[in-house]
């Protein structure tokens, strides 16, 4: 297994609209072990492969307080999501050290492949709800800082380019 390196905000490649997995095979298994082991180590609750500049549709999601649940959604899809809609303070690994409140809907329901191709169904709600909308929206391009205005926005983009710059100055 190998870490891999987490895109920040704001890389054009965060914005690639990710493709479906076509077939779930040893290569597919080996970046799904990999996206794990980097989530792990961030530590974070969940990492899209778009954020480690592979553009298939794969989530890597844990939200126990042990973070010894591993979840793998291939292909997942919203198959509902509730009317009612809730907010809460969200971070990424994307976009280090900002936190800011996004409303979505409370619950959904979602479909995806497991690790083995086999498909599932699952309801979530509370902090899976949240991760799980959040990490689709990485396949898609977008990164949960562009559901907040142009001025937060700009100002974050302004800040990572500047700690970019610092780190690249302490190599
Ligand atoms: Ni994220």
């Amino acid at each position: 297994m190998a870490l891999l390196p987490v895109l920040c905000y704001p890389d054009p490649r965060l914005h690639k609209v990710a493709k479906p997995v076509e077939k779930v095979d040893a290569r597919i298994q080996k970046i799904v072990a990999n996206m794990a082991e980097t989530m792990y180590e961030a530590p974070g609750v969940g990492l899209a492969a778009t954020q480690v500049d592979i553009h298939e549709r794969i989530i890597v999601i844990d939200v126990s307080d042990e973070q010894n649940e591993l979840m793998v959604f291939i292909n997942p899809e919203v198959l509902w999501a509730s009317p009612e809609k809730k907010s809460w303070r969200e971070g990424c690994l994307s976009v280090p050290d900002f936190y800011d409140d996004v409303e979505r809907a409370a619950s959904v329901r979602v479909k995806a492949l497991d690790l083995n191709g086999n498909p599932f169904e699952i309801d979530a709600d509370g902090l899976l709800s949240v991760c799980l909308q959040h990490e689709m929206d990485h396949l898609l391009g977008k990164v949960f800082v562009e559901y907040l205005s142009i001025l937060k926005r700009n100002r974050i983009s302004l800040k990572m380019k500047k700690r970019a710059k610092e780190l690249v100055g302490q190599r």
